[in-house]
């Protein structure tokens, strides 16, 4: 049996790809690597001394994925492949609806054709948008507030309706927060070529100096110091977390959504203040104004995750602010 695993040369696919393998699972890539490269298939090897089958190749490919469940002996989907710049989605969003929802449709009915009814979809916690106030339980009500954020939630509806119209479905819908930090080999990770959006990308940029300082978005939010507050979960805990859904979508049928987070948030200034233990530097940063779309406070209610999966995050913000540093350092070669 093989476990599918779209977009799995991308930043959380890959260490969850690891964990796979480390634990035994047989695993087939396909990824189109329009935000990845086809080395980490290596990189993977070189830290699990095992070897997953890539295949170069888009969701979008209806023949292709035919090919890839005829020829594989496939029984769950992990499914993370998609786009995922928040800004982008706002000036091209029929690309976004096309590559996530139309991939997405057309991968599950290959899925139908074949037989295979296990998914575990990469959602977000952007669903929850402005509706409500953290912690965010996963009854909360749902309201984007970005194309990007809207193909996460009319994805997790197709699902729902898809598993209504057939209860042999069996789908966790995976909110997660703010997934950071990199394998502690140094060899995987987040390095985006553009000039990142996301805080922690951002940071290791300055660290780095390939950036001359961070813009800190608003010091004037209700929360301990006035900077935006994060639930920042290690990509490693999260990778651990795909794996029990898997076990959870395996032994049952149905379709639900679970929050991947830690349950505590970090201000701006706090992740700067642990980045710079990590690097024994200071980051230079500007306080400017707020971003657009941005809420002062997220972080999740952790306990559903806790009371199906048997999920906990483990790691701490020092650790995820150092693993990450180190990947950043390597991958740079310095
Ligand atoms: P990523 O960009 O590193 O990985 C996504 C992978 O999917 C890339 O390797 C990309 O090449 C591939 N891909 C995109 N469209 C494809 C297509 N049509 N066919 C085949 N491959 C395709 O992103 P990530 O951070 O690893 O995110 C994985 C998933 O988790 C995404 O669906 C994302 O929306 C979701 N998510 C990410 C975050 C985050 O902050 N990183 C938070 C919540 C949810
Ligand atoms: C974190 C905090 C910023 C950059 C995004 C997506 C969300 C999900 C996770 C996919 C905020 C502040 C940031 C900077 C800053 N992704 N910040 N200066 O916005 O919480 O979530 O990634 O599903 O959908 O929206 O993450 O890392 O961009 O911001 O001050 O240069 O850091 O204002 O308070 P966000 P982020």
């Amino acid at each position: 049996m093989s476990v599918l695993v779209t977009g799995g040369t991308g930043y959380i696919g890959s260490h969850t790809v690891v964990k796979l393998l480390e634990a035994g699972e047989e695993v087939v890539i396909v990824d189109n690597l329009s935000n990845s490269k086809e080395d980490v298939v290596d990189k993977i090897e070189k830290i699990t001394g095992k070897r997953a089958k890539f295949i170069k190749g888009d969701i979008l490919d209806r023949e292709l994925l035919d090919k890839i469940f005829a020829e594989n002996d496939i029984d769950s989907v992990i499914h993370f492949a998609g786009l995922k710049a928040v800004g982008e989605s706002v000036s091209v969003p029929l690309k976004y609806y096309e590559n996530n929802i139309s991939g997405t449709v057309v991968l599950l009915e290959a899925m139908k054709e074949a037989g295979v009814k296990r998914m575990v979809f990469s959602s977000s916690a952007t669903v929850y948008g402005d509706a409500s106030e953290a912690p965010f339980r996963e009854d909360a009500p749902l309201k984007t507030t970005n194309p990007y954020g809207t193909t996460k939630l009319f994805i997790e509806r197709i699902l729902e309706d898809l598993y209504v119209s057939d209860n042999e479905w069996s789908v966790s819908l995976l909110r997660y927060f703010n997934p950071i930090g990199a394998h502690a080999s140094g060899l995987i990770g987040e390095d985006p070529n553009d000039i990142p959006n996301n805080l922690l990308p951002y940071i290791g940029k300055v660290a780095v100096g390939e950036l001359e300082k961070l813009n800190v978005f608003g010091n004037d939010y209700d929360t301990i110091d006035g900077t935006g507050v994060r639930d920042y979960i290690h990509v490693e805990d999260l990778a651990e977390g795909h794996l029990l859904a898997l076990d959870y979508v395996r032994e049952h049928r149905e379709c639900l959504p679970i929050n991947l987070g830690t349950g505590n948030g970090y201000s701006v200034l706090q992740v700067v203040a642990s980045y710079e233990k990590a690097t024994g530097k200071p980051i230079p940063y500007e306080i400017v104004g707020r971003r657009p779309g941005d809420i002062a406070t997220c972080y999740a209610d952790a306990s559903r995750a806790k009371e199906l999966l048997g999920f906990e995050a483990k790691y701490d913000i020092d650790t995820m602010t150092k693993d990450g540093y180190n990947f950043v350092v390597k991958a740079k070669g310095l």
